[in-house]
């Protein structure tokens, strides 16, 4: 069997036509998930309920045979395993409660003791590992520590991450306990999923962008390397693709320093920009503006065929900046994979 060609990719292979999926890609702009969360309640039992979890998964596969599966959960699964409370403002996002201080750390749970919570997690993974089609490469995921602690600090979403800078600057032994916590448990919690049929692990650090200087050193850079390091020692040669989102020129290295074996690369740069200076080192993924999928047409294929011919000298996972939203049009994703695979 040839292998899976998200895998040879991520080997540094430079494939005829770039392999495909979409961040996001299960989500509300497929009726189809929006009738199974409908079957499950709410959008965190659907993250707990394996099968719906399962199906959910594989909807977009069966609908538009992407080359990879992502595991359907949150990155903020995580913190509310470690003891926070976590709910979902509808039409909002989400809320948790807040960690501002050593004793809020010193209060979470320890990174052995997230697994009772995680466990239906960790079924859905069991069972995708089984139904997922032989040539499709199985993706796990978490949140990177700094992103999942501006939710943790804030108690929400922020757009500047204002309150966890300012616990950076004010409170750093909380700021960095905290940090090293997530870390910690984060570890454990994508060993688990690798260990139940996980084929890749990507690290998500959305807020990447707003670490600045030496701060994206100690609080990107570091976390992700240890992370990578460890996971590899577990796991040798699992592939790790990391997405410093917004990073720009911290996106130059990123692989070297880490250790990661595919850099992320969102859409605010642009894909001769990147192939120029980050696919040199290695396989890239990215870097479709989102908003393509929305607005179709003409500037769809223009703009895909954009991205291909800049990348196609290298490795490079063909997916969006960001992920795909719920406005986005079905049709627009079939015209993407239409471009894609037949040029
Ligand atoms: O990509 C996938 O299809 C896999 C599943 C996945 C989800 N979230 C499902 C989800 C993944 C990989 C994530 C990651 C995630 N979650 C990130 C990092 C990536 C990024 O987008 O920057 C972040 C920051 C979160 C936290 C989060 N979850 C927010 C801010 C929101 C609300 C925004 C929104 O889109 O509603 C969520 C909810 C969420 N996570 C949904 C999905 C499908 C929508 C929930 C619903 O069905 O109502």
């Amino acid at each position: 069997m040839t292998e899976k060609t998200i895998l040879r990719a991520l080997k540094g292979e430079v494939l005829p036509t770039p392999p495909v999926w979409l961040m996001r890609q299960a989500g509300r702009y497929l009726p189809e998930y929006r009738a199974t969360r409908a079957q499950a309640g709410d959008f965190l039992s659907l993250c707990y309920t394996p099968d719906l979890a399962a199906e959910v998964t594989l909807q977009p596969i069966r609908r538009f045979g992407f080359d990879a599966a992502i595991l359907f959960a949150d990155i903020l699964l995580l913190p509310q395993a470690l003891g926070a409370d976590l709910w979902f403002e509808t039409g909002e996002g989400p809320r948790m409660s807040t960690t501002t201080d050593m004793a809020g750390v010193n209060a979470l749970k320890g990174k052995d003791d997230i697994h009772d919570k995680l466990a239906p997690v960790y079924e859905t993974c069991k069972i995708l590992s089984r139904e997922l089609p032989k040539e499709t490469t199985f993706i796990g995921f978490a949140g990177m520590p700094w992103t999942v602690a501006t939710y943790m600090i804030a108690g929400r979403g922020s757009k500047d991450q204002a309150a966890a800078h300012k616990l950076k600057d004010t409170d750093r032994a909380a700021f960095v306990a905290l940090l090293d916590k997530v870390t910690d448990a984060t570890i454990e919690y994508l060993s688990k999923q690798v260990e139940a049929g996980c084929e890749v692990v990507k690290l998500f650090d959305s807020w990447a962008g707003s670490l600045k200087g030496q701060d994206f050193e100690d609080f990107a850079v570091e976390p992700a390397k240890r992370i990578t390091a460890e996971l590899k020692a577990r796991f040798p040669g699992l592939p790790v693709i990391a997405f410093p989102r917004e990073a720009g020129d911290g996106y130059i290295g990123f692989a070297q320093k880490t250790g990661a074996d595919c850099v992320a690369i969102d859409n605010s740069v642009s894909p001769e920009w990147a192939a120029a200076n980050v696919q040199k080192d290695g396989c890239v993924q990215g870097n479709l503006n989102p908003a393509h999928m929305i607005t179709g047409g003409e500037g769809l294929v223009k703009a895909t065929k954009e991205v291909v011919a800049a990348f196609k000298n290298g490795p490079h996972i063909f997916n969006l900046g960001h992920g795909i939203t719920p406005e986005a049009d079905p049709e627009n994703v079939t015209l993407l994979m239409e471009t894609i695979r037949n040029g």
